[in-house]
């Protein structure tokens, strides 16, 4: 039994349906069902009694002593979070509030829970905790990659709420012994995720043949990775990370965001050639303020010490999802409600 926070969203979504069919397990799936969480995303577990789903918010400090009283996980895995730049630019509060204050929450349940086990379930818990690399900042073009001692820079609301988030995962290790492994990781991608994030986003548009909104110049650089290896990649890291450690997790798969947009149109017009060229859909737009220009991560660490490296390229990770997006579109359509068609407008309004 484990206990994932989180698990309606994107990459907390992928990783139980991966873990239900590889792990066999039990899941208590805590999530808050904001706009990002989705239970439709789970649908294929309606009937499935190893996942159960609670509704509730990490800040609920009794509700998640409850669930870890009841339930006695071996594991959380922490997914839970206000995970978009641009939202954390617009509205910054729920960033401190999910990020910073709800990590806070859990990890103090968790430390109260952990403290009166014994024996083997007290040695074998483990508190995964999944971060980004935004918290290492912006790089130059020439920069050697964010290794696991890069100095933290975080640069918008959303960067510095998650780099608050790890120092407490890190400071609740280093100072109650809390058994934590934090994994910092690149730019995801692939099935399920909300189309507010630039490539399900591009999807969308160039399938309804709207504007194709690239900030600034579309030469902001993001290592993509598909995120069925960053479950792989967490599952590795819960099973063989050492506590107290972070692992940085990326897909050696560097591209400007030009180049993602027109490998996109490319596909697009492949698949669904009425209206192509997509490409001619783009739009350059105002930059997002404070826009980091380039991300890299370093996977060495994680490579070397637990054998974990990216399974897919990036070529073929964007095909599939592409072809997902084609395949699913009940699901788009469940997503893209009034309040989808409200951030529109006030994201992209006035640029
Ligand atoms: P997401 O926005 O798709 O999903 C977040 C989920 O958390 C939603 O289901 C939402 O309902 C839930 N949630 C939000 N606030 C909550 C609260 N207070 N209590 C309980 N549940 C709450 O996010 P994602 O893209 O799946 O990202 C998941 C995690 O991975 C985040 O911590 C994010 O920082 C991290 N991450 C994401 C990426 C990426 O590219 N998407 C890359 C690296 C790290
Ligand atoms: O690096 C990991 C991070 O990646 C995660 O921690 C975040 O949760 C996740 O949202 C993502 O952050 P980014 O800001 O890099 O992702 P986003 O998809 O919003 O943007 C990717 C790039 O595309 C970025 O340079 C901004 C640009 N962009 C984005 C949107 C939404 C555009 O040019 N146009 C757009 O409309």
């Amino acid at each position: 039994m484990i206990l994932v926070t989180g698990g309606a969203g994107f990459i907390g979504a992928n990783f139980i349906l991966e873990w239900i069919a590889r792990e066999g397990t039990p899941v208590i799936n805590l999530d808050k069902l904001t706009y990002a969480g989705n239970l439709g995303n789970l649908a294929s577990l309606k009937n499935d009694a190893r996942h159960i789903f609670v509704k509730g918010d990490i800040n609920d400090r009794a509700l998640a002593a409850r669930l870890l009283k009841e339930h006695q996980p071996q594991a959380i895995v922490h997914f839970a979070a206000e995970s978009h730049v641009d939202r954390s630019i617009s509205g910054p509060s729920e960033f401190v509030q999910t990020n910073v204050v709800g990590t806070f929450s859990l990890l103090e349940e968790a430390r109260a829970y952990w403290s009166a086990l014994s024996g083997t379930a007290k040695n074998e818990f483990r508190f995964l905790h999944v971060s980004t690399d935004e918290v290492y900042g912006s790089l130059a073009s020439n920069d050697p990659a964010f290794s696991e001692t890069t100095p933290y820079a975080p640069n918008s609301p959303y960067a510095a709420s998650k780099a608050a988030s790890d120092h407490l995962v890190r400071a609740y290790h280093h100072t109650y012994g809390l058994p934590t492994i934090a994994t910092n990781c690149s730019n995801n991608y692939g099935p399920l995720q909300f189309p507010e994030k630039l490539i399900p986003l591009m999807i969308y548009n160039a399938t309804h043949e709207k504007p194709l909104p690239v900030y600034g110049d579309g030469l902001n650089v993001r290592d993509w990775l598909y995120v069925g290896d960053h479950c792989a990649g967490i599952r590795a890291a819960l099973k063989k990370g050492q506590p107290g450690e972070t692992y940085n997790i990326g897909g050696n798969s560097e591209k400007t965001n030009l180049e993602v947009v027109n490998t996109l149109c490319a596909i697009v017009d492949e698949l669904r050639p009425q209206g192509a060229p997509h490409a001619k859909l783009i739009k350059f737009v105002a930059d997002r303020p404070g826009h980091d220009k380039r991300y890299a991560i370093n996977a060495e660490k994680i490579r070397r010490e637990i054998g974990w490296q990216p399974a897919e390229k990036f070529e073929t990770g964007l095909r599939k999802t592409v072809q997902w997006y084609f395949d699913n579109p009940a699901w788009i359509d469940g997503v893209t409600s009034g309040a989808y068609r409200a951030w529109l407008d006030l994201n992209y309004g006035s640029r």
